[in-house]
């Protein structure tokens, strides 16, 4: 309840942020000038103005997309409006294992440093489709090419903190939809089972999947002792093109509910404040809405299903790369 009247009223929550923050007021005064990130689907919508926020806090910036045409088109507007930005542009398609190797081999071609990877892009509700390795598109491409694409920069990552003593952070977009899944979380029986695929509860099934695997690799990188954090956010309701494949459905929901949307620099506000805050040092395995941290579904607490689906997706993988 409370939630929802600091929400619709944007009063502050406990972190001194809410719902009516921007991107740019979250990170005021922060110096990012030694950080490179990566934000996937970077080239729209909640990932295109955390880019241009980053950039213009001082951080080199990649932007992996899988439509390069945008990409750039989004690093021209960012480079536009702030000629010292450092944005860069990298071919990433979720939806195939491969493109994601290539991405992550070409990342670390570069040589660049990693602080902070920023698990962005996302399709929502889309008909039942199946990606290039054979899944279930919204589990593939929100859970799937994600995980195998953290997995694969986590050394990268590990090994920057070390070095340079910075924290590094991994940050997932969730969203609120992960309490609307299957009534088992995750269909480990039939993810890829159309007779049973529902559009609305397989995306909040791909969304419990972030959480899960948040928890689960925060509890690796403290067993580790690595000084990684790994963090889900749910950024709000936000008009942007992931609404494409429900967007008679979306506006009337939009008339009806217009109070508890935000507009886009709102909605960067949640993934730069995890990304980038002074005071959320060493805060890791959380979820937070709003800038706040918050209490994500039972499920999502759950930890037998999220080391269930670690061990199930790295399976998936290695079948998916035998194919
Ligand atoms: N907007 C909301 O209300 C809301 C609420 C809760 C959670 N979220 C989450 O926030 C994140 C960002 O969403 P958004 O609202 O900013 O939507 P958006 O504007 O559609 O951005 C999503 C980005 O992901 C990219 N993408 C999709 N499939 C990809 C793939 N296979 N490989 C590489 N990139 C791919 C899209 O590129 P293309 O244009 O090429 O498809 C697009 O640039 C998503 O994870 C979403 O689930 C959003
Ligand atoms: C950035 O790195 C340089 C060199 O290591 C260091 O001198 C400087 O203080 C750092 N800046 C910030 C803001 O951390
Ligand atoms: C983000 O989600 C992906 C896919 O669900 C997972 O592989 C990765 O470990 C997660 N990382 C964090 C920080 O939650
Ligand atoms: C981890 O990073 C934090 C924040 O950048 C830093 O203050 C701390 O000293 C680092 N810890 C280790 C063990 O390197």
């Amino acid at each position: 309840m409370v939630g929802i009247i600091s929400l619709v009223t944007g009063w502050p929550g406990p972190s001194g942020f809410g719902s009516a923050t921007t991107a740019e007021q979250v990170t005021e005064g922060i110096d990012a000038s030694n950080l490179t990130v990566i934000i996937t689907g970077g080239a729209s919508g909640i990932g295109a103005e955390t880019a241009r926020v980053m950039a213009q806090r001082g951080a080199q910036v990649i932007i992996a997309a899988r439509n390069m045409e945008a990409a750039n088109e989004a690093k021209k507007k960012i480079v536009s409006s702030n000629s010292a930005a450092r944005v860069e542009t990298m071919k990433l398609d979720l939806n195939s294992l491969k493109s994601v190797r290539e991405f992550a081999d070409n990342f670390i071609a570069t040589n660049l440093p990693l602080n902070i990877l920023i698990n962005n892009a996302g399709v929502m509700f889309c008909p039942f489709q199946l990606s290039e390795d054979g899944v279930e598109m919204q589990f593939a491409t929100n859970h799937l090419g994600h995980f195998y694409l953290t997995n694969l920069l986590l050394e990268k990552i590990k090994r920057t903190a070390k070095e340079t003593g910075i924290e590094g952070r991994i940050v997932n977009l969730s969203s609120i939809a992960h309490l609307h899944t299957y009534p088992e979380g995750i269909r480990f029986d039939g993810i890829n089972d159309r007779s049973r695929y529902n559009e609305k509860k397989a995306y909040g099934q791909s969304k419990l999947a972030n959480i899960l695997h948040a928890k689960e690799l925060s509890r690796r990188l403290k067993d580790e002792g690595a000084n990684v954090t790994a963090n889900s956010v749910h950024p709000g309701l936000i008009m942007t093109d992931l609404m494409r494949h429900s967007l008679f459905q979306m506006k009337v929901l939009k008339i009806l509910t217009h109070m508890f949307w935000k507009n886009v620099p709102q909605g960067a506000a949640t993934s730069c404040y995890v990304a980038m805050h002074p005071s959320l040092k060493g805060i890791t395995g959380k979820y937070f809405l709003d800038c706040n941290e918050k209490e994500p579904s039972d499920l999502a607490e759950n930890e037998k299903l999220a080391k269930q689906l670690w061990t199930f997706s790295e399976e998936l993988v290695k079948s998916a790369q035998r194919l």
